[in-house]
């Protein structure tokens, strides 16, 4: 088959993706197939008319390229793709809106409050100051790679944290501080196929840029050292967003599990989430006895159109 990888473009996460699409790219060449490597730059219909690819394997990272906006493009050029539609990418970028579809169906997320720029930060302050209490989570609605997300202990760091989001988003998140483990929970394919869970554990601090993408200061776990019926419980609790959100073909559910209540709640959903060899996904597919070019194997099997229109056959 011939596979246009599209990768790079223009959101804060450009280098990660070129990272994950080098490595999809090297992983479908292994299986066969006629790679294309798109550097997804504002030429893309130009370059994906040229290349006449039989299916496109999304690589991209945050904005403009996880947010539906490639999605709606290729559906528009009729060419089938990889992972979640328009709606369920659009939906899960947005972590606002992604909490309320969740609470919405009972899975359980942290509680918050949402400011826009432009509002009045003194009066954002007394509301965060009523509803939580600190330490408390800040960070931008629509942004990864924990861009801009600073932990905030005491009420004067508020105004800095929130200047930090503005830069870069229109809405900022404060959320309540869940004090635990921070688990992760892979899902391939259309069946679909929920890998075991991953346990992601900062040297210090919280699983910030330097936690993810530096090596050493961060170890992983896998499968997570927790009690089976939490384990299931994870997993059912990341299927169940999933579905509810309409996603398909691969994404990772982050998830903390709170120090002393043994309580589970979803952080976000990642649709479009890091493949290198040593991402996340890949390390929970090797538990499961899954090899990196079977995961990008099924993930291309589950390729397709999500939206049918008059004239398709
Ligand atoms: N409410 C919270 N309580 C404690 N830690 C959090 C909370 N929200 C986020 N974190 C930490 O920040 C990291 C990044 O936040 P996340 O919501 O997953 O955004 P991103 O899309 O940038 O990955 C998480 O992996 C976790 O370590
Ligand atoms: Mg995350």
């Amino acid at each position: 088959m011939r596979v246009a990888v599209l990768m790079g473009g223009n959101s804060a996460e450009r280098e990660v993706s070129l990272e994950t699409g080098k490595a999809i790219a090297g992983a479908l060449r292994e299986l066969g197939h006629q790679v294309l490597e798109v550097d997804a730059g504002t030429d893309l219909p130009l370059q994906l008319s040229a290349g006449k690819p039989d299916v496109a394997f999304l690589a991209l990272h945050g904005r403009g390229g996880e947010d539906g906006c490639v999605q709606g493009l290729l559906e528009v050029m009729r060419i089938p793709y990889t992972g979640c539609g328009v709606l369920a990418s659009a939906v899960t970028m947005d972590k606002v809106v992604t909490k309320e579809l969740l609470s919405y169906h009972g899975v359980p997320v942290a509680g918050g409050v949402v400011a826009s720029r432009g509002s009045d930060l003194d009066a954002v302050a007394d509301t965060v100051a009523g509803e939580l209490s600190y330490p408390v989570m800040v960070k931008p609605a629509s942004e990864g790679s924990s861009i801009a997300v600073t932990e905030v202990g005491e009420p004067s760091g508020l105004r800095d944290a929130l200047e930090l989001v503005f830069d870069c988003d229109e809405r900022a998140l404060v959320e309540r501080y869940v004090h635990g483990r921070l688990l992760t929970v892979g899902i391939l394919g259309n069946e679909p196929r929920v890998l075991p869970v991953l346990e992601i554990k900062p040297r210090e601090g919280f699983y910030d840029y330097r936690a993810k993408y530096e090596p050493g200061f961060t170890e992983y776990e896998v499968p997570a050292a927790i009690s089976p019926p939490l384990a299931e419980a994870a997993r059912d609790m990341s299927l169940t967003s999933f579905q509810v959100l309409g996603c398909e073909g691969i994404s990772r559910v982050d998830i903390m599990l709170e120090h002393g209540t043994d309580e589970l709640v979803v952080l976000e959903i990642n649709t479009i989430p890091g493949m290198t060899e040593t991402s996340l996904i890949p390390k929970a597919a090797t538990a499961a006895g899954m090899s990196f070019e079977e995961v990008v194997a099924e993930v291309l099997e589950g390729a397709r159109l999500k939206v049918s229109l008059a004239g398709d056959d």
